[in-house]
């Protein structure tokens, strides 16, 4: 899919200071090279994004990882083996030279190995460390194909390389392991279950939302997304100062058992749902649900912007099954569903 030539352009592009839409298994990145605060700088402008919110550097290999953190513990070395390359960054103590730009100033660092064979051929190529937060602009929905990033950015990046859809299709599961005990931070397609029966149940503590450095991650999100405009009244229920992942139109996450009854309070025109099956009498706007979480998550993100595209008054969309492998879905509709509307 991918010559050489293009991957070559690809990290000559990074070496330069400029930006790569990057596919990945988890979703498009927008990539630049992590050694340059001139080019990170082009990421926050591109994205609009705070620049004390830390990125995530993707390497290709796993002994890069020594030269971007210290005093890596047994336990990251037995998840670094167990799901790399693949879907999860681990939080790690930084090394010396790496930039505030990249940390948000913090102590530690964010590293992932993606498994996707162009985000690995371009990593190999460029050889050293790349930031990539997703490719969306601030507090959008993710991008998981090179045409919703082109949708989002146009001209103000340099290159998009062509992945296919992304497998995964919500952001990697990100673990701290600079903190003593291994917490998961963001759940993922690598879930609880996973991690536990990697490490032994015991050296993992449960999620904790509000542990301080996503409290304070948060309180600058917050206060960025009151910049741009976003309502930030929400009750302080789980996830709900994220509005991560919004689409513009508002959006309601319906029980199953109370779906039909909701829809029937809309006239259909005003509807675009999103539910396992169409409820019943419905004849708007409907687009069918994965029953599985892997195919729910893989094609989530392109459901809500084609939804999104609908210009309808309300998303509903019906709530999916609670458990470990459901909650990365969870986490991003919870978020998404922020400040526009019920959470369940
Ligand atoms: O799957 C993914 O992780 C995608 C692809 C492109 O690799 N990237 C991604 O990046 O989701 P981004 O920037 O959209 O989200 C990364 C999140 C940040 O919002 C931040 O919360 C967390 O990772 N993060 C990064 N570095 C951190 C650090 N040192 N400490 C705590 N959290 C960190
Ligand atoms: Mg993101």
């Amino acid at each position: 899919m991918h010559d050489d030539m293009l991957i070559a352009q690809a990290a000559a592009v990074l070496k330069a200071g400029g930006l790569v839409g990057m596919p990945t298994e988890t979703v498009y990145g927008l990539a630049a090279d992590a050694s340059s605060a001139a080019a990170i700088a082009r990421i926050y402008a591109a994205k609009g994004r705070p620049s004390d919110h830390p990125v995530i550097v993707h390497l290709a290999h796993i002994e890069q990882i020594k030269d971007w953190a210290i005093d890596i513990p047994e336990e990251a070395w037995v998840l670094a083996r167990a799901f790399w390359p693949g879907p999860m960054t681990l939080i790690l103590k930084r090394a010396a030279h790496v930039l505030d730009a990249v940390t948000g100033g913090q102590d530690t660092v964010g590293l992932r190995i993606p498994s996707h064979p162009v985000a690995h051929a371009l990593l190999a190529a460029f050889g050293s460390g790349v930031a990539a937060p997703s490719a969306n602009k601030f507090g959008r929905v993710s991008p998981t194909t090179a045409q919703h990033v082109r949708d989002e950015f146009g001209d103000a990046i340099d290159l998009v390389l062509d992945g296919g859809a992304s497998e995964v299709g919500i952001e990697s599961t990100i673990i701290d392991c600079a903190s003593g005990r291994m917490r998961i931070l963001r759940p993922g397609a690598i879930t609880m279950e996973m991690v536990e029966a990697a490490l032994g149940q015991e050296r993992v503590a449960v999620m904790e939302q509000y542990d301080s450095t996503k409290a304070k991650i948060k309180e600058i999100e917050r206060r960025a997304l009151a910049r741009i405009g976003v309502k930030q009244d929400a009750p302080r229920v789980s996830g709900s100062l994220d509005a991560h992942y919004a689409p513009r139109t508002r959006l309601q996450l319906v029980p199953p058992h109370s779906l039909a009854e909701t829809v029937a309070h809309h006239a259909p025109r005003e509807l675009a749902v999103l539910s396992r099956e169409r409820p019943a009498g419905f004849d708007g706007e409907w687009r069918q649900a994965a029953a599985d979480p892997a195919g729910y998550a893989r094609e989530l993100y392109a459901r809500l912007r084609e939804l999104d595209k609908l210009n309808t008054e309300l998303m509903l969309i019906e709530a999916p099954p609670q458990g470990p492998e459901w909650d990365g879905v969870n986490d991003r509709l919870r978020r998404a569903a922020f400040g526009s509307g019920d959470v369940v």
